[in-house]
């Protein structure tokens, strides 16, 4: 397993992460701009919910979480430089937001992924998710997403009706 650190997003990542964001499938087709990208992080910097992966001292990708969602989180993107793929380092940065929602007694995490992502969609599979349901003409007419669920347990076990 390539050796990473995790760590929080910080202002100088922003403009590395924005490329590497929009340079990468499936954000080409939805023609995700530099701009869009930087924004998208910047607006995240305070709330502290994008991860960054570092390897000798170099950003190489990110995963942005989001909380509160159907009694549990949300991974909003995911993206590893394309260089470094398959060498378990998404695997670090999903086992990371699982430790903050199933170590916090947060029983499901949540995605979308576009449906013709199969290598992301395998990826997820390998770590545990399973696609629940599809939303179709989503980011545009003709690209549909599945969404996928991972769980620990029913809303009973973890108590979080009143
Ligand atoms: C999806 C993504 C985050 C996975 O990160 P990663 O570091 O490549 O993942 P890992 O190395 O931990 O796991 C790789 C596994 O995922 C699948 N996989 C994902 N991308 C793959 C690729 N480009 N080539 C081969 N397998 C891939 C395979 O099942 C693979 O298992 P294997 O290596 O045992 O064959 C990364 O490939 C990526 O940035 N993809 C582009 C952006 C994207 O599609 N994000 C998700 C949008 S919903």
């Amino acid at each position: 397993m390539v050796d990473i650190k995790i760590r929080e997003l910080q202002k100088e990542d922003i403009d590395t992460l924005a490329e590497i964001n929009i340079t990468t499938f499936p954000w080409t087709s939805f023609k995700l701009t530099h701009k869009a990208a930087a924004k998208f992080l910047q607006d995240r910097l305070d709330k502290q919910m994008v991860y960054v992966a570092v390897k000798d001292d170099q950003v190489i990708g990110f995963i942005a979480m989001k909380r509160d969602f159907l009694f549990g989180n949300y991974i909003r993107r995911i993206v590893i430089r394309e260089d470094l793929r398959s060498k378990g380092i998404g695997s670090q940065l999903v086992k990371y937001v699982e430790e903050l929602t199933f170590g916090n007694n947060i029983p499901n995490l949540y995605l979308i992924c576009t449906t013709t992502n199969t290598k992301a969609i395998a990826f997820y599979i390998k770590n545990g998710f399973k696609i629940i349901g599809e939303i179709t003409n989503f980011v545009d007419e003709g690209l549909d997403e599945y969404i996928l669920r991972k769980t620990i347990g029913t809303i009973n076990e973890f108590k979080l009706y009143d």
